[in-house]
């Protein structure tokens, strides 16, 4: 089941969607197998209908040693009206493995655009909170 009985799409099933765009991603960068090490907490902005046309577009946005942050922001498109909603944005984190399963490192990323050195900025400081957290979390 996808969705509830008014019609709204539930929130797990756009979250597999946005896990399986973003790993497309991370995979590609990585030309690798790659696994989900954290996604970020969501919010969802407005709701999602059935017969909704989803857009889902995902992006690398900081890259470290093993580990990639992709973005991923989620639009709903009435398909009678056109309109277009920002549902939310994603933020998750990608480890490459190697053959034997073990984290290997990513190549680089270089951020050209304002756009892109934004992503990267934030997402440098994105990943130092998560960093803070799980050392918090195992004390
Ligand atoms: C993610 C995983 C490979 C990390 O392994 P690990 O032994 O902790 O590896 P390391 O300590 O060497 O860390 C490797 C990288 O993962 C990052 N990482 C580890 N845990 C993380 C987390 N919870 N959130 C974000 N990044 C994390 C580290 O910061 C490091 O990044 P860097 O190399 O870019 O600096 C391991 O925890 C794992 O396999 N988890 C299960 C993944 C899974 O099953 N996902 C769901 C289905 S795909």
């Amino acid at each position: 089941m996808d969705a509830n009985v008014a019609g709204n799409v539930f929130g797990g099933t756009i979250l597999r969607l946005i896990d399986e765009a973003a790993s497309i991603v991370a995979r590609r960068h990585a030309r690798s197998n790659v696994v989900t090490a954290s996604i970020d907490s969501m919010d969802f902005h407005s709701p999602v209908y059935i017969g909704d046309f989803l857009r889902l577009i995902a992006s690398v946005n900081y890259v470290h040693r093993t580990s990639m942050e992709i973005g991923v922001r989620v639009e709903a498109e009435n398909p009678i009206t056109g309109e277009r909603r920002h549902t939310g944005t994603c933020y998750l984190t990608y480890v490459a493995l190697d053959k034997d399963g073990k984290p290997k490192p990513v190549p680089g990323l270089t951020p050209e655009t304002t756009d892109e050195k934004r992503r990267w900025e934030e997402g440098r400081i994105r990943r130092n909170f998560r960093l803070q957290n799980m050392e918090e979390h195992k004390k």
